[in-house]
């Protein structure tokens, strides 16, 4: 029998190298959807069963991209790392897509987007946001929570997480969980989806202070976690002294004080709703990083 549209679908995955975009493209592969992988170092990208692999093509790279998702019906975008032209670099992606007659993108982007969001990382996910919603192209925007292996990855030698921060509260979402969501956006293929235009924000169950999360992540794997708030001079004046440069202090800081400011804080029920399946708390994390291992928010 022949395949139906739904079953040739080809989805193009990007950051496929990376924590979110190979759970992604791992699991696309179980459902025996046809894919393209594409990343900046092809030699690094997984070998799956379906999958051919694409690259070298970086987001700023409007001709590598075009060669990259040549076939594709489906783009999963998975934000890039904070560059300052994150919002050229994804926009030349979106072009690229579009100019190959991609049908949709699913844009993988933060909670708590906006233009004044308190955590700076979450700014220009914003201006993404605002760019797919001004193209004519049939577009999804994926909102990933702030991962459960965060707070951690934050901690030092001793297992001390420290940061300005106290009685805000925010709702940690495991990788898997947001990857099992955006797999089953991607497998809804048909012609029209009730994803369409949507902005799905993906949270964890439970809204927790970062002591809360921490004493849940030290029971959870044995280790002695322990959170110590600071105030805002504590806080610069230390990494200061650790010689961190200003734009990564002001970084930094800013993790802290959107969870502070409650930003962080809404619970959705993306995840059982999309997956079927209640979202996973922090202390049924499925792993753990070691200590002094997050990037951006060092
Ligand atoms: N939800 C959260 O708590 C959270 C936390 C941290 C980051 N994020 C955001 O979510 C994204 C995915 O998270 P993650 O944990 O999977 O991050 P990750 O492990 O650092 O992976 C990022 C992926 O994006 C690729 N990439 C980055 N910039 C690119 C560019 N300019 N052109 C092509 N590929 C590029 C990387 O490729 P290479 O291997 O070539 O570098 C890598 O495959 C991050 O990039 C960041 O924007 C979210």
């Amino acid at each position: 029998m022949p395949l139906s549209k739904k079953e040739r679908a080809t989805v193009a995955v990007t950051g496929v190298t990376g924590a979110l975009g190979g759970r992604v493209a791992t699991r696309l592969a179980d459902h025996k959807v046809p894919q393209l992988l594409i990343g900046r170092r092809p030699e690094l990208l997984p070998e799956l069963p379906g999958a051919q692999r694409r690259g070298p093509a970086s987001y700023a790279d409007a001709g590598d991209m075009r060669k990259a998702l040549s076939g594709a019906s489906t783009l999963v975008l998975v934000s890039g790392h904070r560059t300052g032209r994150r919002l050229e670099e994804h926009a030349t992606v979106v072009q690229a897509a579009i100019a190959e007659g991609v049908d949709r993108i699913l844009y993988v982007s933060l909670v708590s987007a906006g233009p004044t969001a308190t955590y700076l990382n979450a700014r220009d996910q914003w201006m993404t946001e605002r760019y797919l919603a001004g193209t004519e192209i049939r577009h999804t925007v994926l909102r990933a929570g702030w991962y459960t292996s965060t707070p951690a990855a934050l901690a030092d030698e001793e297992f001390v997480v420290r940061g300005p921060a106290s009685t805000g509260r925010a709702a940690f979402v495991t990788h898997e969980d947001i990857a099992d969501v955006i797999t089953a956006v991607a497998l809804d293929g048909d012609d029209r989806s009730e994803h369409d235009g949507a902005t799905l924000d993906i949270t964890g169950p439970d809204a927790l202070t970062l002591d809360e999360a921490i004493t849940r992540i030290a029971a959870a794997t044995g280790r002695p976690y322990r959170f110590e708030p600071e105030t805002l001079d504590e806080a610069f004046a230390r990494r200061w002294r650790q010689g961190i440069t200003g734009e990564q202090i002001e970084t930094w800081i800013s993790w802290y004080q959107a969870i502070e400011r409650g930003e962080i804080s809404t619970v959705t029920d993306v995840v059982p709703r999309l997956t079927g399946s209640p979202a996973t708390p922090i202390s049924d994390a499925a792993w753990w990083p070691e200590p002094k291992t997050a990037r951006g928010v060092r």
